[in-house]
């Protein structure tokens, strides 16, 4: 039984269903890649996941465990964490504040958490009293990723970590979700930059209108002629 087990996955917004019998599974310390057309329900899927989203088909097993039915606050103490593609961290407050927020449902000392966040990604401690509106796009990035390794999560959600981000950044990035899933936590990571976010990811999916499309190690999918053509630009 996977870490994650998304499966049979059917919701929408209260229109006509955006992902439909839409299946994700991640293991622990493993990279998970979901890949696919702009529109084509991975946001939505991630939601989904994460409870913001109420399945009509389908459940959600985290460890063995049905939380199909539990709200996002209540599956962030059970080990997931997400960050959302959007709006994702608070530019009011400092690089430091940020990370507090970020473990803000945990009652023991936070100190060694920010300390690994600080060593994952050191021009965050160099910045810790700036203001996260104040950085680039990159670093803005780094500190969500941070925000969410604070409550300490066994499941790490990212939904387009690197949107907006320049290459030399994105392969940094991605270093650094490679040295976390090393640690044994398990990733689950929707991209746009779908070779390269192919060539770390342990298992792939590629999406279409909300259904899966193709399900396979990232150098299965990288290698095959038809996901290369269709969504990979040749
Ligand atoms: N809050 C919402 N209310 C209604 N419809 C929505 C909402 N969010 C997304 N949708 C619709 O759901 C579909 C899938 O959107 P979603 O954001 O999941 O796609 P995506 O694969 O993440 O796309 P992108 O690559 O652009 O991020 C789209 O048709 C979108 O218009
Ligand atoms: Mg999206």
């Amino acid at each position: 039984m996977s870490y994650l087990a998304a499966t049979h996955m059917t919701c929408g917004y209260g229109g006509a269903n955006i992902i439909e019998d839409c299946s994700i599974t991640v293991e622990r310390g493993e990279v998970a890649v979901v890949v696919g057309p702009n529109g084509a329900g991975k946001s939505t899927a991630m939601k989904a996941i994460f409870g913001m989203l109420n399945l009509t088909e389908g459940s959600v097993l985290l460890d063995g465990q049905d939380i199909t039915h539990l709200p996002p606050q209540d599956r962030v103490p059970k080990g997931m964490a997400m960050v959302p593609q959007n709006r994702n961290v608070f530019v009011l407050m400092t690089v430091q504040e940020n990370l507090e927020m970020g473990a803000f449902i945990r009652e023991d000392n936070i100190a060694p958490t920010m300390e690994q966040v600080y060593e994952l990604f050191p021009v965050l401690y160099e910045k810790r009293y700036q203001l996260a509106g104040e950085l680039s796009g990159g670093q803005r990035q780094q500190v969500a990723v941070g925000r969410a390794l604070m409550t300490q999560p066994k499941l790490l959600m990212l939904d387009e970590p690197t949107a907006g981000v320049s290459p030399i950044v994105m392969d940094d990035l991605f270093d650094r979700i490679i040295e976390v899933a090393r640690t044994g936590i398990a990733i689950l990571m929707v991209e746009q930059n779908a070779r390269q976010a192919l060539e770390i990811a342990d298992q792939g999916f590629v999406l279409v209108q909300g259904q899966n499309r193709f399900t396979d190690t990232g150098e299965a999918l990288l290698a095959n002629a038809e996901v290369r053509r269709s969504f990979l630009g040749g």
